[in-house]
Formats: C-alpha cells, structure tokens, sequence
C-alpha cells in the first residue's frame, strides 16, 4: 500500500499552485516517475487520480455561477472528444468533471480552456472551490440582485490567490441573489443570500450571510451571522471569513475536522455564531450591522426546468434535465451550436442538479429550440424522477467509493418513470457511493449512501436509505431509514415509499411531509415491502 501522505506538512514544503511547474515536467517526460506528494497537490489544479490509480484522472473544471457561453461550451465538448473518451459530468457544483486524462494531455487541455477563458485551478484541494450561484441571476424577474456579478467577483479575487492557496480544507462560497436560496447557502463554508433591509428609511437590496454549513460525513448546516451587507460590503466581509479559517490554526491539527463548520459548531471545538461574528468585527474593524435572521425560503430545491420568462421582456429560459448530469463530448457541441442560434446571448448556465438552462430565448424562436434539443436528444419537460435524481461520480471512477451510483441513478429513474409514468409530484433522489456525501444526500427527499451487505453469503452492494433532507426554513439533514438495502432493490424500494407517500397525499402535500408524519420504523417497514430475504 502506498504510504499515506500527511499533506499539511506536504502544503508547508510546497504551495499547491506551484504544482503547475511539475505537471508540466512530468507531462513532458511520462516516463518521469512522479512524486506522491507532488500527486497529492495536483488537485490544487482540479487532477484527481481516477480509479485504479493507473495512469488516468479525473479533471475538474471551474465554471463559476455555473454560467458558460457556446464556445466555451464547444471547447469542453472537444476536450472531452480528443481526451476523455468522450464523457463530461456536470457536478453538484455548476462545474464539468472529465474522466480517462492522461498528464501527458494536461498542459494542452488547460491552455486549450485558457482560450476560452476557463480555468481549473482551485477545482479540488484545500482551496476556494468553484464559486456557485443561482444559475437564472440576472434574468429572474422576482430576484432581489443579480448576484452573479458578485459571485464572478468572488471567483476571480479567489482563484488562484496565493494568499489563500494554502487552507485548512476545500472551502465552498455560494451567492444567490434570489428568493429562493437555489444557490444553497446552508450547505457552503459561506452562503451569501438575497435580502432587502431598511436603511435610513429606505428599502435597500445586499445579502445576508451564513458561515460554517458543509455535508460530507458530518453534516453541519450553515449559521446566520445576522447581518445585512450592501453589496460593496460584502467583499472585505468574505476576505475576513476567509483569513479566519486560513489562520485557524485548530482546523490543521485534525483533517477530519478541518472543514470551517466545525470551527462554528462542533461540540468541543466550535466557537458558536456570536463568537464568530465578534472575530469577523475584530478583523474589519468595525462593527456588522446588526440584522434579525432572514427568513429562509420554504421551497429552496426548485430546479428552474421547463419555459419561464425572463424579467428582459420578450426572451425566455428553458431548463433542460440531463439525468445523473453525464454528458459525452458530442452532446456539449450540439448544445454549444444549439446555444449560439438560438440564445441571444449564447447563454448557458449549469445547475446544481445537474442540469442545465439555455437563456435569451426570443419569444418567436422557443418552439423551434424545443425541436432542435429534441432532434440533438435533449428532453425540456423530462419525468419527475430524471430531472431530479443527482449522482456522485462513484466506483466507476472514484477510488473512495464502495458503489457504482451513476448507471444505477440512471436505471431508477427509468424504472420508476415506466411505473408511474403520470407522476408529477417531486421526489429528489440523491446518490453517494460511500459516507462523503458527494451526491449530497444528506438534503435529498430520499438519500441513497453506498455501503455493502452479505446475500446469500455473498458480498454485494448496497445503500443506507436517508429519508426526509431540505435546505431552506424547513432545513434538516435526511435520517436513516432502513440499513443495508441491497442495490438490486433500491427502485423497490423507492417505488414502495413513492406509492404510500401518493396514497397518503391529500392535500399536496410534499414527500418530506409523508415522511414526518411517519416513524422512522414504519417508514422502514415501507422501505421493505416485498424485499427478499437476504439469505
Ligand atoms: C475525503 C474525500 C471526500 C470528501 C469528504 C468529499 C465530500 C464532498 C462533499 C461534501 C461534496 C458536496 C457537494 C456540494 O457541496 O455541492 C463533494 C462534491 C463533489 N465530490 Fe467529493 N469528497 C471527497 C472525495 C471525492 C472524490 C475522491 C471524488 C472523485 C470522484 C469526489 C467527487 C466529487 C464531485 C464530482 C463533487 C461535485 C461538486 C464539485 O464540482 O466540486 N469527491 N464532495
Ligand atoms: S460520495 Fe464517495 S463514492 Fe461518491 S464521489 Fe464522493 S467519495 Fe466518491
């Protein structure tokens, strides 16, 4: 087994940025063996080693706001073709994840997106990740700020920063300048949100601010600061979060308990919301405006698919489900063509479900985009189930992992589409293939957490079933159901739960409500109808 690299003291002995320079000499020299420490900062630059280790990576690439143009577009799709076998995943974070690269390909790659102005350093490692945001700013009617202009200002002070290359641990921004939280600030290190505050006897429109949310194994929502920034205001604000953590010396000591959260909330080591926003005042200087906590929307998981008009009179956005977010290289082209005639903008925009939206739609061409993303095979008005079931990247590629989780997030969908094929009420469904949480199903409807379990005296895969997770002013983490469910019954299983829940609906109401009104024992025995025993 390889020796395990200690990389607080590996980051001391080298800057992750400065990796570049080695990606460089190995890629020139392949035959160069590489250094682990060297391989474990690659990720500085969004390189991950894929499943098996043996040669290939993943590369992650940053689209801030999830907000892309067709050429950009049109280069992903070619990177993908000449690279990575053809595969493009969009990720939970607005970003796009190659697998099958080769180091050797990697300078070519990053200076191809270069040209297009894209990066990926910050993508992966202890760094800002990708700054996310709420994928219709700036063209929502009901906003209260366009809060991508923030979130691209954010993006570009960040990447790349050698003043904060070096953190305890990766490090979430999220801006939404919507009523809807859809940019998910309870699950980031930092949230920023939509608000309007009265200031001197006017209404005035800024943020407010949540600090220390984050999922993996120990999920910790985010804490408000209670505070209301104008949006000159914000940025001094986030740099002096952002300085807290990096100087936190605490965080170092205990990687599993490195992330910002625990520096809010963790029973011994937290220091609590009020204790945090006094140590944001020591550093600006000044005292935060104080601001009674927002109130926080009750639906944040819309998915913003099918035809809305935009607030720019006369154009429109369509919202477009790609199920588990997998793409090929061809499919990115024919958006980008599709993009380039019918947006007049060229606008495309990841969403954290997956999926993506084409803006700048005039009024007069809608049906005919309808057609040409039909023809291409895309699906704007897709099932209950395919728009909202979310994947991580899974055994297929990811050395973590104890279950495949796209193919399988893939086949439910298709399987409960074909058995209620009228269904219209949500049910998101989120996949991890092992207790990270890359899938985020700590906030799904039903949550799925890969895991293993003995049938028949034989090892197979399985899934923890989490039920009962939002963001949002109902915010709660989903809670285990039912253990061990084998992964050959999982759309059962789901099927099962979706149907009670149908039948016990009277009045609209949502499958989280089903699942308070219901012990976790009897939603338990729901989950099992009809399984096999196991041996
Ligand atoms: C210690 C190991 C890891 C932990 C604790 C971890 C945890 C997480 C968490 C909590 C998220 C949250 C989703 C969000 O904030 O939206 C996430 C995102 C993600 N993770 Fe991991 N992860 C780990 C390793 C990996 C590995 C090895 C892969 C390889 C495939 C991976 C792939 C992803 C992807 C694709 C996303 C989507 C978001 C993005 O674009 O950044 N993770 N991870
Ligand atoms: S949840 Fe686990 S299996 Fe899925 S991508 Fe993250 S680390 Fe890998």
């Amino acid at each position: 087994m390889a020796p395990r690299i200690d990389i607080e003291s590996v980051k001391k002995r080298k800057d992750g940025l400065a990796v570049i320079r080695d990606i460089e000499r190995y890629a020139a020299s392949p035959d160069l063996p590489q250094d682990p420490e060297d391989i474990a900062l690659y990720r500085w630059y969004g390189i991950y080693q894929q499943r098996p280790k043996d040669g290939y990576h993943m590369l992650r690439i940053k689209v801030p706001n999830g907000q892309l143009n067709g050429n950009q577009l049109r280069a992903i799709g070619g990177i993908a073709n000449d690279f990575g076998r053809g595969l493009a995943d969009i990720t939970t974070r607005q970003n796009f994840q190659y697998h099958w690269i080769e180091l050797r390909h990697v300078p070519e790659i990053l200076s191809r997106l270069a040209g297009v102005g894209i990066s990926t350093v910050g993508a992966c490692g202890d760094i800002t990740r990708n700054v996310v945001g709420c994928p219709v700013a700036g063209i929502d009617a009901d906003e209260f700020i366009d809060g991508s202009i923030l979130a691209h200002e954010l993006a570009n002070y960040y990447s790349g920063n050698p003043h904060f290359s070096n953190l305890p641990r990766k490090y979430k921004i999220s801006v939404c300048g919507c009523r809807l939280h859809c940019a998910q600030p309870d699950i980031n290190d930092v949230g920023l949100y939509g608000a309007e505050f009265e200031l001197d006897g006017k209404l005035q429109r800024g943020y407010g601010l949540m600090v220390g949310g984050g999922l993996s194994t120990k999920p910790l929502f985010a804490v408000d600061m209670n505070t209301f920034l104008l949006p000159h205001e914000v940025f001094e604000v986030v740099k002096a979060v952002t300085e807290i953590f990096r100087d936190s010396e605490i965080l170092r000591a205990d990687r599993s308990k490195a992330r910002l959260k625990f520096l809010l909330s963790d029973p011994k080591i937290g220091v609590g919301g009020d204790r945090f926003r006094a140590m944001i005042e020591e550093r600006i200087g000044h005292p935060l405006r104080h601001a009674t906590p927002f109130r926080r929307p009750l639906d944040t998981e819309t998915d913003h698919l099918g035809i809305h008009p935009q607030k720019q009179p006369g154009l429109y956005y369509v919202g477009v489900g790609v199920t588990v977010g997998r793409l090929s290289g061809d499919d990115l082209i024919r958006l980008a063509d599709i993009a380039d005639e019918f947006s007049t903008q060229s606008s495309i925009r990841n969403t954290n479900k997956q999926n993506f939206i084409i803006s700048h739609i005039p009024e007069e061409k809608l049906s005919q985009l309808r057609g040409a993303l039909k023809a291409a095979g895309f699906d704007d008005m897709p099932s209950v189930f395919k728009r909202s079931v979310v994947s991580c990247t899974g055994i297929e590629f990811c050395n973590l992992a104890i279950t495949e989780t796209k193919e399988l997030g893939r086949r439910v969908a298709d399987e409960l589409e074909e058995r209620f094929p009228e269904a219209s009420k949500q049910l998101r469904i989120h996949f991890s293939g092992c207790p990270n949480n890359c899938g985020q199903n700590a906030i799904g409807d039903v949550g799925l957490r890969g895991g293993l379990t003995k049938v028949n005296g034989e090892m197979v895969q399985a899934f923890d079933i989490l039920l009962g997770g939002t963001t949002g002013e109902n915010r709660a983490f989903a809670e285990t159901v039912s253990k061990k469910i084998p992964a050959t019954f999982i759309t059962d299983a789901i099927a099962n739960l979706y149907r009670t829940y149908l039948g016990w609906c009277s009045n609209g109401e949502t499958f989280n409500a089903f699942v308070k009104a219901h012990t976790a024992e009897q939603l338990d025995a729901v989950v099992r109808e009809g399984m096999p025993p196991k041996e």
